[in-house]
């Protein structure tokens, strides 16, 4: 496509790409789903950094690199690093840039993808970055509503749950706005959507409606985003001991909604989905984890230049 280029790229926050970008990485993710490539990554690094625990990200973005024959080097934990004895993120990512060809990073701290990046002369990727943004989980979130649907435009979706800290949510609701979504928040109050991202989705022109009473959304929905209670992000363990079981989505929520609704989730799940829900063709989030794959090696090939 004309005027889009991704070689040498990062890829830190949703907010950097536009919606005709986005796009264009589905359709590679496509590709890649559709006719695999064994040999595009042939002779390429891929460094995982991991100071916060993953399953999916971690472990798709490794398979991504290897199914596409490329090498795999990184950290599960910073503990093992020398980051533990008193070493710069700055300086553990140079040391990192000279050992691999792409830096995939996730951190607690809200930044920490954008320090990476000015600190390295090769393409970065947030694989999450505290509660800010998570951009690649939510091409995979766009590319299962662009699949399961069949389309992304004019869409109402509705976000369940820790909307205050959940980086999903937060990344996903401001790519959406790009597509004319209609959104709802489904959370308590103290969990709500932060306010500087209902302003930026009112600057664009969003509808969106914020409830804490997933029934009173359901019917207009053709997407249930349910997230997790963020146990790591609450200061007080007492407000999360509150909040944890707010919500619980079980087959029971099919009543009253569209007979189309799929039900997504980023996962893991700790409880706020029935596993009773999984048998109905509905539920969609273990389809939305697969897609990780395709999704995660549209974004490699790109950023390193091996698919234009
Ligand atoms: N969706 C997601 O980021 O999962 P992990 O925390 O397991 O990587």
């Amino acid at each position: 496509m004309g005027g889009i280029v991704f070689k040498g790229r990062d890829i830190i926050s949703i907010r950097d790409f536009s919606g005709e970008e986005l796009l264009y990485v589905l359709s590679i993710a496509r590709r890649m789903e559709q006719r695999p490539q064994p040999a595009l990554m042939k002779g390429r690094i891929m460094a995982s950094m991991f100071f916060e625990p993953s399953t999916r990200t971690r472990l798709s973005f490794t398979a991504a690199m290897k199914r596409m024959g490329g090498d795999t080097i990184g950290f599960a934990k910073g503990e093992v690093t020398s980051t533990k004895k008193g070493e710069t993120l700055w300086d553990t990512v140079k040391m990192i840039e000279a050992y691999s060809d792409v830096i995939v990073i996730r951190h607690s701290l809200e930044g920490a993808a954008r320090l990476s990046a000015e600190a390295a002369s090769i393409p970065v990727i947030n694989a999450g970055d505290g509660t800010n943004q998570h951009p690649t989980q939510t091409m995979i979130d766009l590319y299962t509503i662009q699949k399961e649907i069949g389309k992304l435009d004019g869409i109402t979706i509705g976000f369940l749950g820790d909307l205050k800290y959940g980086r999903t949510v937060h990344s996903l609701a401001i790519a959406l706005s790009h597509f004319k979504a209609k959104m709802y928040f489904i959370s308590p109050t103290a969990l709500k959507m932060p306010e500087y991202y209902l302003d930026e989705l009112e600057q664009k022109r969003v509808t969106f409606h914020e409830t804490d009473d997933v029934l009173k959304a359901l019917k207009h929905l053709d997407v249930l985003y349910v997230t997790r209670i963020q146990q790591e992000r609450f200061a007080d363990p007492l407000e999360y001991e509150k909040f944890k079981n707010v919500y619980k989505v079980g087959p029971d929520i099919l009543n009253g909604a569209k007979k189309s609704l799929i039900v997504l989730h980023p996962l893991p799940r700790v409880g706020e989905i029935d596993p009773a829900l999984d048998e109905f063709p509905n539920a969609a989030y273990f389809r939305q984890a697969a897609n990780g794959i395709p999704v995660r090696q549209a974004v490699l090939s790109l950023v390193l230049g091996a698919v234009k």
